[in-house]
């Protein structure tokens, strides 16, 4: 019997690498639900090659659109926001691919753990803001929260050489982006083509823009502290400007286990979808001879305040982390859309922080009032001041 998968965003860069690793693996694999917000026409070709039962567009307004150009096609077509719940929960669906940017992708995750899905989880802001009640649905409904980021799939795969309680240190690795020498003030003045600029992953624009603050690296230290059930103090991060060694673990005993290869998230995708096994992919293997070497280094946290900001969150739970996502998403925004410069993006976050009133332990209800609350917070800052300048 073939494995039915469900892509919640098949628009993006990890959906569309998905569907290319599950046309290799088929008859095992087989898509069953896709869904996108914007790209209609991307999304009917999609539809048109794949055939699956089920896809969902997101931004109501395409609904329309969508249905005129899938023409006879005989599946479900399902429209708004809600949907990706919908889809999340089918009975008919083994494995969730959570592939939406941003918080946008929270209602689905927390559907598909309780519904006791597989959950491939490629979209890291969900388990940011509310990795408590996400892994707690998980746990309780026997779901299988399972990595598609790089970094924690490496974690993932050397975790199973020892036990957690015999881990001294995960080690995130991370590029560096694309600022990684450039002077601080020049950074903070970088324009948006620079900052996209991504020297070694092929990504969409906002984890690109996260990759250039490493606000990405700050968030995945967050997340490794949900999906491996590890205290802040135990997760380094170490800058390796190759991507090649995808993140490591050091145990008690002196023993750093690692996980290399070439960077193409078709490689971690696949083992989320094929995990426990391993089968022949289409991602290039890794020849080390000719790469010669490879590097690593501390990360400056004066250059790169996200990442310092990201590891004192990651020492708190409740809302400190909802703040720091929901600041970053309407930022990262603003700053694609021309209105701040690239410094103000740590600036928005930071001051969202200290204009916070922490709390604890939070309901899904409070933690959306939180999210909305300092999405609102950057707007205001936005209105108050002249920022670009
Ligand atoms: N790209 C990578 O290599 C990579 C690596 C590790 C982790 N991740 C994580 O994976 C997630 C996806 O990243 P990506 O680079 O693939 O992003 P992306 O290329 O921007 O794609 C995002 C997907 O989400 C959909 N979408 C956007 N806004 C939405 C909304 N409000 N509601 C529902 N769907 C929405 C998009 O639909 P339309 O395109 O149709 O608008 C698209 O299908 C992110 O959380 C990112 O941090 C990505």
């Amino acid at each position: 019997m073939s494995k039915k998968v469900a892509i919640l965003g098949s628009t993006g860069s990890i959906g569309c690498n998905t569907l290319a690793v599950i046309e290799a693996l088929a008859p095992d694999y087989e898509v069953v639900a896709l869904s996108a917000h914007s790209q209609t026409d991307l999304l009917v070709a999609q539809a048109t090659q794949c055939r699956p039962q089920y896809v969902a567009i997101t931004e109501n307004g395409n609904f329309e659109p969508l249905k005129a150009a899938l023409g006879d096609f005989s599946g479900q077509i399902l429209a708004g926001p809600d949907s990706l719940v919908d889809l999340a929960a089918l009975d008919e669906v083994d494995i969730v691919v959570c592939a939406v940017v941003g918080a946008a992708g929270l209602p689905a995750a927390l559907a598909a753990a309780k519904a006791g899905k597989t959950v491939a989880i490629a979209n890291k802001e969900p388990l940011v803001i509310a990795g408590e009640l996400l892994t707690t649905a998980a746990r309780d409904n026997g779901a299988t929260l399972l990595p598609i980021d790089s970094e924690h799939s490496a974690v993932f795969q050397a975790m199973q050489s020892g036990t957690p309680d015999e881990v001294r240190k995960i080690i995130l690795t991370a590029s560096g982006g694309p600022f990684r020498n450039t002077p601080t003030e020049q950074m903070n003045n970088a324009t948006i083509e620079e900052a996209l600029d991504h020297p070694t992953w092929d990504m969409g624009p906002k984890i690109t823009i996260d990759s250039a603050t490493m606000m990405n690296k700050a968030l995945e230290v967050i997340e490794a502290v949900w999906l491996f059930n590890m205290p802040a103090e135990k997760i380094d991060v170490l800058i390796h400007p190759e991507s090649i060694v995808h993140s490591m673990v050091d145990f008690v005993d002196g023993s750093m286990i690692a996980q290399l290869g070439t960077p193409d998230m078709k490689v971690p995708i696949q083992y989320a979808l094929t995990y426990p096994k391993r089968v022949k992919g289409i991602a290039k293997g890794l020849e080390l001879h000719e790469l010669g070497q490879l590097n690593f280094q501390l990360p400056d946290l004066n250059h790169f305040k996200a990442l310092k900001l990201g590891f004192e969150v990651a020492k708190t739970s409740g809302s400190a982390p909802v703040v720091f996502n929901a600041a970053n998403e309407a930022a990262v925004a603003a700053f694609l859309d021309g209105k701040i410069r690239f410094g103000q993006i740590v600036e928005l976050i930071d001051h969202c922080l200290q204009a916070h009133s922490p709390q604890a332990h939070l309901t899904l209800e409070a933690l959306l009032q939180v999210d909305a609350w300092a999405r609102q917070e950057v707007h205001q800052q936005l209105t108050q001041k002249t920022v670009i300048g």
